[in-house]
């Protein structure tokens, strides 16, 4: 008996020397101590069968070697998890940068674009993209025969609805539910069938604004699309405000920048003009309240729409649409 717990003894701690990693050590420990396979712990339970006079010193000895065994294993446990520490974690390896993404150009533009106007009393509106021609054109003061409907080439749907071309028609949905005082913003997508070349894609982006109350003025209009100019692209921005046409807003007006590149001396980017047109405006069309039953002599209202592609192209010196929606990483990282 003590001969075979001498040789049980000394395997373990030569099969302990030999161990590389916490798992072959988990082996070892289980073959040797395991609770009912162990080989110590097999001897332990054969006792019983021994002389009585025997048992209290092969007890004794049994106790003894298992106690170390499991020294062994302790000091081996700490030598692997000492040199696993070593071997992985080099506090002196540089590290691995995480790709973080980025808000897209147009998406943040947007985002500034409604910040203005919301610190203003605007309220975000939005409307369907797929549209009815009465919405999109006739409530808008362009029936069927109207030559300005050639200006939104529009995608036509099988179902007799089209994509919008514009975001004007949710000033109707919105005057149609509510009453004056209005005051709203429509961030949304518009889509025209439009040749795709460096500033024309069929589907771009638009912010549409409605203000109708009692006593608006053109003051007004000039007043808080300066303040939103000025915001945009930096209080010396010089501004001008250039009679223009649109058939839902009477007089109009188209608002310029000075060209941000060449600051008014003309260059190809404002085609040697020195001004930057930013977005079309005007004073509600009377046809328009007639429209929606609103009384146009005791309400007036201002209106504007802008393209965010634009505004983003023009406040980062981007020169082709197209860059928006390539998801060309190399374009995108830079904002
Ligand atoms: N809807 C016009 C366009 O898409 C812009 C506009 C909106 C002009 C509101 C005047 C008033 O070109």
């Amino acid at each position: 008996m003590e001969i075979k717990l001498k040789e049980i003894h000394k395997e373990a701690e030569e099969r302990i020397k030999q161990v590389t990693n916490k798992e072959e050590l988990k082996k070892v420990q289980v073959e040797f101590l395991g609770r009912k396979k162990g080989k110590i712990t097999q001897l332990l339970r054969n006792m019983a069968a021994l002389p009585s006079q025997e048992r209290p010193l092969i007890g004794k000895l049994i106790n003894e070697i298992k106690g170390e065994i499991q020294k062994s294993l302790e000091v081996k446990r700490k030598q692997i998890s000492k040199e696993k520490t070593e071997e992985y974690i080099d506090i002196t390896f540089p590290g691995k940068k995480p790709k973080i993404g980025k808000i897209h150009p147009l998406t943040h533009t947007m985002e500034e674009i409604k910040r203005v106007f919301i610190s203003m009393g605007f309220q975000v509106v939005r409307g369907p993209e797929m549209e009815t021609e009465y919405y999109n054109f006739e409530a808008l003061n362009m029936p069927s025969y109207h030559p300005a409907r050639n200006e939104y080439d529009s995608f036509y749907l099988d179902n007799g609805y089209l994509l919008r071309s514009h975001t004007s028609p949710v000033q109707i949905r919105v005057m149609e539910k509510e009453f004056p005082p209005i005051r709203i913003i429509v961030p949304g997508r518009v889509y025209r069938r439009d040749a795709i070349d460096a500033s024309h894609f069929p589907m771009f982006h638009q912010v549409e604004g409605l203000a109708v109350d009692e006593r608006i003025t053109f003051s007004d209009l000039k007043g808080v699309l300066t303040c939103f100019a000025h915001q945009m692209f930096g209080k010396n921005t010089l501004l001008r405000f250039r009679p223009s046409f649109f058939p839902f807003t009477e007089p109009s007006a188209d608002l310029d920048i000075q060209c941000v590149i060449c600051k008014g001396k003309g260059c190809k980017t404002c085609g040697r003009k020195g001004w930057l047109e930013i977005l079309g405006a005007g004073m509600v069309d009377p046809e328009v309240f007639k429209k929606v039953g609103y009384n146009s002599e005791k309400y007036q209202g201002f209106a504007f729409g802008m393209g965010v592609e634009r505004i983003c192209m023009l406040k980062y010196g981007i020169d082709d649409i197209r860059l928006f929606f390539q998801n060309d990483l190399r374009f995108l990282k830079q904002f």
